[in-house]
This record gives structure tokens, sequence and C-alpha cells, in this order.
């Protein structure tokens, strides 16, 4: 089925306004009969397999919209952080604190502060060639994060100044000279269904739409609109409290619009996703909760629209899925692995309610699945499995300052065992609010690209780096792994720039 693109701004063929690039893909593919992973010489591996070429075209609209980023739970401890952090840049702004004048930056955005490996130059001094690093940003025309407008909902009528201070996150000082600005900004009435989120969320809610769930999905459709009246192009980003998941899944459309129109109680996430599908604006899903639904797949699918997550892939997970591809990309057979975290800020509280909780549990739990699957040496059937545990407590002491404790047990030689523990203490916040300007930043600039005439998505998977638990459009196919999901956004990038690939084997510097 051929998409449209969701944004009117870049409707008419002007090739002017394009960025045009030709990849010729090449895969090596097994006969069907193929034991995947099992070990075979490599005589019977020549009569297996066959080389598969396909050409693709990419082409990307060059015009950067002005982008307005809409985030529910614009009054928690991310969407605060990420509205002054995000002031703080575009200011140039210089606080102080007890460790000397500070500067604002975007440490730990892949897309700000990331490069990439471009290809090599010729050193006539040396004689030798040399790597050529780019910056991310500076690959394909992408947003600038400092030109976003923001804005949000929360169930907290909370001003966002008043949001920082609650979130003990930045310092007194830049906050103090923020102060005007952030109390200007008011989070927008929520659409609230508290059976989803824990109980102890309840004296927080003193912003909230009320009626059906039409009246609801129709208030924030209007939400949208009025930002849509404002730039080009909206984004909208789930960074609200954890939901718990909802069972059964909606699995047919018919099932979805009953359940809309009969005023089934459905999560709120759920409402404000089908208001962003109907808005045809891509919705972004920064918890663990089950938001995409087969019903709401299928619906993205249908209108056109554009959808990602889930459950931002901050710090213990991102270096949980870095550990596997070293440990069993090394052939160590990782045989356990048991998470300690705890944590004292809203989201630690909301996740001491076990229904909340086992979301979190679940998203954890699959990621090092296609690791797994990686090496059937090392993870034969029958025993293929990694003990593996995650634990979370809320002690309010610690704050937004997330201590996260890991223990990594593997079986290497003989049957000895190597075990790595590794210590964790960050700010929460400071983690997962780069990681949110980059799926805005990256996920707007994949609604103007298209790969031989169509669209991607309606799952934008490439955004999988990000993500815990990476949704696709091809259920089945995950990829988990860090190193896989970096290098198939940077070569995705890399292709659509029209730079080549490197082949990574060196054998420029054979001679
Ligand atoms: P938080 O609890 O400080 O913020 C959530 C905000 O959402 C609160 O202000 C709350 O009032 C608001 N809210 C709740 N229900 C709402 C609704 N229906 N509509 C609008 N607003 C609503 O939590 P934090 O720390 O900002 O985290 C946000 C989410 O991101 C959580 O689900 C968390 O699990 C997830 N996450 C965070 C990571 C990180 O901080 N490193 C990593 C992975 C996921």
């Amino acid at each position: 089925q051929k998409r449209e693109m969701a944004n009117e701004q870049i409707d008419g063929d002007n090739s002017g306004h394009f960025i045009r690039s030709q990849y010729q893909e090449k895969l090596a593919l097994f006969d069907q009969e193929f034991m995947n992973g099992q070990s075979t010489s490599n005589l019977s591996m020549s009569s297996t397999v066959t080389q598969q070429t396909k050409t693709f075209e990419i082409e990307t609209d060059k015009r950067i919209p002005k982008l307005g980023v809409m985030l529910v739970g614009l009054g928690g401890n991310n969407g605060a952080t990420f509205v002054a952090g995000i002031l703080a840049n575009k200011l140039k702004m210089d606080w102080e604190t007890k460790n000397g004048t500070m500067s604002a930056n975007f440490f730990g955005s892949f897309t700000q502060s990331g490069t990439v490996h471009a290809g090599y130059k010729f050193n006539s001094k040396s004689n030798i060639l040399e790597d050529v690093h780019l910056p991310v940003k500076d690959l394909l025309p992408m947003v600038d994060p400092c030109q976003f407008m923001i804005s949000g909902w929360d169930i907290s009528q909370a001003n966002l100044y008043e949001s920082c201070l609650r979130a003990k996150v930045l310092e007194p000082d830049l906050l103090k000279q923020l102060k005007g600005e952030l109390e200007s900004i008011k989070p927008l009435p929520a659409a609230f269904r508290g059976d989803f989120i824990a109980s102890n969320q309840a004296d927080r809610a003193d912003n909230v739409i009320n009626g059906t769930n039409i009246e609801i999905i129709t208030k924030l459709r209007e939400d949208i609109r009025l930002m849509k009246s404002q730039c080009d192009k909206v984004v909208v980003l789930w960074t609200a409290n954890t939901e718990m998941y909802m069972l059964p899944e909606i699995d047919t459309m018919d099932k979805l619009h009953m359940m809309v129109s009969k005023n089934h109680e459905l999560p709120a996430s759920v409402l404000y996703c089908m208001a962003a599908i109907e808005e045809r604006v891509l919705y972004l899903n920064g918890s663990p909760q089950n938001t995409f639904h087969k019903a709401i797949v299928e619906y993205a699918r249908q209108k056109g629209s554009f959808i990602a997550g889930s459950d931002f892939k901050s710090g213990q997970t991102r270096y949980k899925t870095i550990m596997s591809d070293f440990l069993i990309g090394s052939g160590i057979r990782l045989s356990s692995v048991v998470s300690y975290n705890h944590l004292g800020n809203n989201d630690g509280k909301n996740l001491s309610e076990d229904k909340c909780f086992q979301s979190k549990k679940i998203s954890k739990g699959g990621v090092l699945d296609d690791a797994i699957k990686s090496n059937k040496i090392l993870y034969p059937e029958g025993k293929d499995k990694i003990d593996h545990d995650v634990i979370i407590r809320y002690i309010p002491f610690v704050g937004d300052s997330k201590r996260a404790i890991d223990e990594y047990s593997s079986q290497i030689f003989m049957n000895g065992i190597n075990t790595i523990m590794s210590y964790n203490m960050c700010e929460d916040s400071l983690l997962a609010v780069p990681l949110m300007i980059d799926m805005v930043i990256l996920g707007e600039l994949f609604t103007r690209m298209r790969v031989n005439g169509e669209g991607l998505g309606p799952v934008l998977s490439y955004l999988s780096f990000f993500f815990k638990a990476p949704i696709t459009n091809h259920s089945d196919y995950v990829i988990n792994s860090y190193t896989r999901q970096r290098e198939s956004l940077v070569n995705f990038l890399k292709v659509a720039a029209g730079l080549p690939l490197d082949s990574g084997t060196m054998m420029a510097f054979k001679y």
C-alpha cells in the first residue's frame, strides 16, 4: 500500500527541494533449509548462500519545518527538564554551581553531540588515509532543537517553573534565571484515566479534561490543531506516567472504534495516540505500556500517520544491550543478568505500584532475546535462556538520581565463571531528555523521507535505537542490540545523504 506523506508542506514535487540518492543493498541469502547458526563447513556454506541485490531510491525533503513539540506529561521531571534544558541552550546560558560556572550543552544527544565515521581523506604529510567523522546533525537537513515550539498536557496544573523546582534536577541558579520564561508555560488540561496509573498519583490530578472518549479525543485534536496553526508540523511525545498494560490487546479496528464510541475505559495513552493519528502527526511513546495495540498500528497505517516506541532506552537497558554485544559478541556465554534499581522521583513512586511495575518489567525483560538468538553455539535449543531479573524500589531520598546496580555472570573457557558488576548513578531525566530530543528530530526527518516512492512507516523503526522495547513494522523481527541498532540508523542516514557505506574491512590500508 502506498503511503502519503503526513506533512502537507511537502506535497507537490519540486526537485530543487529534494535530496535523492540511490543505494544498492547486497544481502547474503541462505537456502530456507539452512540451519540458522549451526556450525557448518565452508564447503556446505558455498552451496547454500547466494547474493541478493536490491536497489533503493531514497528521497529526502530538504525543507526544515517550524516544528511544534507537544509533550504528554509536560510538567513531569522529563517534561520540565526538556523545556528548561532547551531554553538554556537557546539562550546560551551560564549558571553558578559549587563546582564553578557551567554552560548549557546537548551532551548525551546522538544528533546534537554525536558524530559518525563518514569516510577518509588523504593526509599528504603522513602519506596515509585518515578518518573523517561528521556530526550526525550535518548528514541531512534536521530541525534545530533550539527552534522547537513546545507545549503539552499534564494532569498537574503547576507551571513549568514550579515543575522544575518539584523535579529537583536542574541547578537553582539556572532556574532563577529562567524563572520568568518558565512561569509563563502552563500545561494544557490532560486526558486522565486514573485506573491505569498508580493510585498514589491521584493527588496530582487537578488539570483534567472531563468527558466521554469521543469528547476527550476531540479536545486533544483541537489542541493539536491549534499548535499546527502556529507552526508547520507537530510531533506528540508521551513522557507521562507509566500505565499498566491493557489486556486483552485491542486487535481489530472495529473493536477499537466500538470501545471509543461506547465509552469503554481506555488508557489515556490510547486517547492521545488516536488524536495524533487522526491529526496525522507523529506519536512517540517514551513509556513501557502497550499503547500500540494491533488495531492502533493498523489505524496509523490507514491514516498515513506515524508512530514509534516504546520506553526510552536511556540508562541501564542501554548499557545491558552494550554488555551483551560485548560478551556474546566475544563468544562468552552470558548466563545471568540481575538488575536492581532504586529511584526516588515521581516515576519511581508510580512504579512502586505493582500494576505499573509489571509494564516496566516486561519492557526491560525482552532486551536480550535477539542476542540469545544470534548464537546457537552458546545458546543451543533447550539451553537458550539467560536468567534475567529486574527489581525496582522507590527510595524517595535519592530523588531523580537513579541508582542502577547490575550483575552479569558469564561462562567462559572451560566453564570458568566471569562476573562483572556495574554501578550507575545519574539523574534519570538528564539521560532521557537528550533521547527525547533525538527521537523528535529524527522522527520528524523520517516523515520527510520516501524509499522507492513510499513513506516510511507507519512504525518508524529506525528510532529503535532510542527504545527499550522497540516495535517494528514486522513484529517478528526486532533488534535490541545497541551495535546493530546504531549501525542501521547511521547507515540509513548515510545512504540517504548519498555517502557510500564503510565496508569496515580496512582493505584500503593493506598497501
Ligand atoms: P514523572 O512522573 O516526573 O512525569 C510524568 C508526568 O506525567 C507527571 O507530571 C504527571 O502529572 C503527568 N501525567 C500523568 N498522567 C498523565 C496524563 N494522562 N496526561 C498528561 N500528563 C500526565 O516521570 P518522568 O521521570 O518524567 O518519566 C516519564 C516517563 O518516562 C515515565 O513513564 C518513565 O517510566 C519513562 N521513562 C523515563 C526514563 C528516564 O527518565 N530516564 C527512562 C525510560 C522511561
